[in-house]
């Protein structure tokens, strides 16, 4: 039993020292242009949702989605998100394919998360990707009117989607226009 347990404790010590060495030695590569293997977003991603069901509180919005704060939530995402997630032109961000893991298309290829989760990304941002934590950048009304918009990319009312059109030349994008078509967000 006792060389039995010992045999545990150097196989954990091997895997960790291994770890480490392979690490310090500077095997993992550190490039973010490469595409993640598939196996790899798999797990992250699920690894990622799983965090956000557990950590996020099921909040709701102190801010109802009217017209005007669908159009404010609108100007503070091309202010600070649209680099990232996409212009409201509707073409991808050049920056979509260089960072890793590469960035979600949120206005080509919305999302369909509840808003407490969609509230709870931005606000926390994510570890050790391109994400930053807009708590410490932006408002909560804020975070909460973009977390709105966000939301209802493609059920907008007429009125803001007009704004959106006369800002930037062409409407929201049509159902299903871009779904699938290799976008980063799963
Ligand atoms: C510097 C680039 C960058 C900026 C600027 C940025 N993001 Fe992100 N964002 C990312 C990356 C990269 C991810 C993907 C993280 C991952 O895969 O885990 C992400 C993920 C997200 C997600 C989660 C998407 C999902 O699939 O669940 C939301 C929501 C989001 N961002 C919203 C925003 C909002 C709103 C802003 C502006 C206030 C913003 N981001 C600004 C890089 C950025």
């Amino acid at each position: 039993m006792r060389n039995f347990i010992l045999g545990i404790v150097a196989t954990l010590l091997v895997i960790v020292l291994g770890g480490l060495a392979i690490a310090n030695l500077g095997l993992m590569p550190t490039n973010a242009d490469a595409t993640p293997p598939k196996i790899e977003r798999r797990i992250a991603a699920s690894a990622l949702d799983a965090s956000m069901e557990r950590h996020a509180p099921r909040v709701t919005s102190p801010i109802p989605p009217t017209d005007e704060n669908l159009i404010d939530g609108m100007k503070v995402y091309t202010m600070n998100c649209a680099v990232c997630h996409g212009t409201l032109d509707n073409k991808p961000s050049v920056l979509e394919k260089s960072l890793y893991p590469p960035v979600p298309q949120l206005i080509l290829d919305p999302l369909d998360d509840p808003e407490w989760h969609t509230y709870y990304a931005i606000r926390t941002g994510v570890r050790y990707t391109g994400m930053p934590a807009w708590s410490k950048a932006l408002s909560d009304p804020d975070i909460w009117k973009v977390t709105a918009f966000l939301s209802r990319i493609q059920k907008l009312p007429p009125k803001v989607q007009d704004y959106w059109k006369n800002a930037y030349g062409v409407g929201p994008p049509q159902e299903g226009a871009e779904k699938g078509e290799g976008h980063a967000h799963d």
